[in-house]
């Protein structure tokens, strides 16, 4: 069962108490010792019949410390063997995906694609971002159906949860809280200059929400959480990506430099970086190859959506805009469809620019499409079966999403309790 935050966070440092005898030790003792740091993991387990165990996660610092000599085993990294006996520390990844509609081609080249086959590389949090769903006008009846949707699509595209955690983002209340502190430290003039909120705001006329200008922070709060320290994402999150790691200097500046400070000397946040794909950061719409494919374009024709049944790629890929030049060419600047559906068309083939030239440099648009509509159907066919599979009986994706949801807590909880603690919150446990 997944525990509400408060009680998970505050189990999490009902920990810490009973090993340190004072929570704020966390804060006051410099690398905060291995006692306090094994403490800090240990959780009570409803299974355990209220026992405190330690779970298998492994061992976090109380705090992150902003000197080049930080420990390298803090919040952010998982630890595993490596060859010459030394700890292999690897860097932790967030990144997710709004329950809004279909997932489209953008979608899963820009993000989920890499976010496969990087697995192995990282320790990785994958969300289904609910909270940001709603940040449009949303059907209240759809958007249970759109999570489970999304983190089906997940594990059908290739997500391993013996690798990856997979969560829902409003299973983890942290999310929300560190949304409203970070609300608190980010000034207005940096959100003014959202593109995408500019842009979204336009479509969305007399009725854009306060939820649709907050966004980025809700997304900033989402991956300061985890300390994670990268962010697979497409080109058009590049901003919203220098946002997080500017809210992240200004908290960490605001509150943990002063001597005053309880997190006095001591960072709470990681300052992520973006990590977007060469290929595939930026899938263009089929009907006009000079605009980014996207969930929101009303014409469903200008998108190749990952569950459209193979007629109707066939149909869209056969309408998609062309021009009037023969033969297919790359960055040719008065043919953007042609490198958009050549673009595609290498990324679901795994062939190399020179191999698809010399297979269909010669070819006219009539010749091209079909070939590209049946690499497309032949490369979602795998990943149609699998998230068909996975709707029909739901108990695997749910038990992903329960575990996924728990260890996310746990992690995102204790970040929380560091940022309440560094803003001069008083906490329950401070009333024990
Ligand atoms: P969303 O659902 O709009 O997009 C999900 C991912 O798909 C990428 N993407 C594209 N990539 C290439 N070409 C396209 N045409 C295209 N369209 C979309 C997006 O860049 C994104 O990586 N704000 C995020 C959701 C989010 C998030 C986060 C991401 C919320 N919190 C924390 C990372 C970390 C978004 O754009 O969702």
């Amino acid at each position: 069962m997944i525990r509400p935050a408060w009680r998970s966070s505050g189990i999490l440092v009902a920990g810490m108490l009973a090993a340190c005898m004072a929570p704020v030790m966390a804060f006051r003792v410099p690398g905060a010792g291995l006692t306090s740091l094994a403490a800090s993991r240990l959780r009570v387990s409803s299974a355990a019949g209220g026992r405190l165990q330690r779970p298998a996660v492994r061992r976090l610092p109380a705090v992150l410390h902003m000197s080049a000599s930080a420990p390298a085993a803090d919040n952010a990294a998982a630890e595993g063997a490596s060859t010459d006996g030394k700890p292999e520390v690897r860097k932790r990844i967030l990144s997710g995906v709004q329950p809004t509609g279909n997932l489209h081609l953008g979608n899963y080249l820009g993000a989920i694609r890499q976010w496969v086959a990087n697995q192995d590389k990282y320790e990785n949090f994958f969300c289904v971002v609910d909270l940001h769903a709603i940040t449009a006008p949303h059907v209240p009846a759809e958007l249970t159906k759109s999570s489970f949707d999304i983190a089906a699509l997940y594990l059908a595209a290739g997500i391993d949860p013996n690798k990856s955690k997979v969560f829902i983002q409003s299973h983890v209340t942290a999310h929300a809280e560190l949304c409203w502190l970070l609300n608190c430290v980010t000034p207005m003039g940096w959100m003014e200059k959202m593109i995408q909120y500019k842009e979204k705001a336009k479509k969305q006329g007399e009725s854009v929400s306060i939820g649709l200008f907050d966004y980025p922070i809700l997304m900033a709060a989402d991956i300061l959480l985890y300390q994670a320290q990268l962010v697979p994402v497409g080109e058009d999150q590049r901003q919203h990506l220098e946002l997080s790691r500017d809210i992240a200097r200004r908290f960490n500046d605001q509150y943990c430099k002063k001597k005053s400070m309880p997190a006095k000397g001591r960072r709470v946040f990681r300052e992520p970086e973006a990590l977007i794909v060469k290929e595939g950061a930026r899938v263009m719409s089929l009907l006009d190859g000079t605009s980014k494919m996207s969930k929101s374009d009303p014409a469903d024709g200008s998108r190749i959506n990952l569950l459209d049944p193979p007629e109707v790629i066939r149909k869209k890929v056969s309408r998609c805009k062309t021009d009037s030049f023969e033969g297919m060419e790359w960055n040719n600047p008065e043919r953007p469809e042609c490198t958009n559906l050549l673009n595609i068309y290498k990324a679901v083939t795994d062939k190399s620019e020179e191999e698809i030239l010399a297979e269909v440099g010669h070819m006219r648009w009539g010749e091209f499409k079909p070939l590209l509509a049946e690499a497309l159907v032949a490369h979602l066919e795998p990943i149609q079966s699998k998230y068909a599979e996975l709707m029909e009986d739901k108990s695997q994706l749910k038990r992903v999403l329960l575990e996924g949801a728990e260890a996310a807590e746990a992690v995102a909880g204790q970040t929380n309790e560091l940022a309440k603690r560094a803003m001069g919150f008083t906490t329950r446990q401070d009333l024990a």
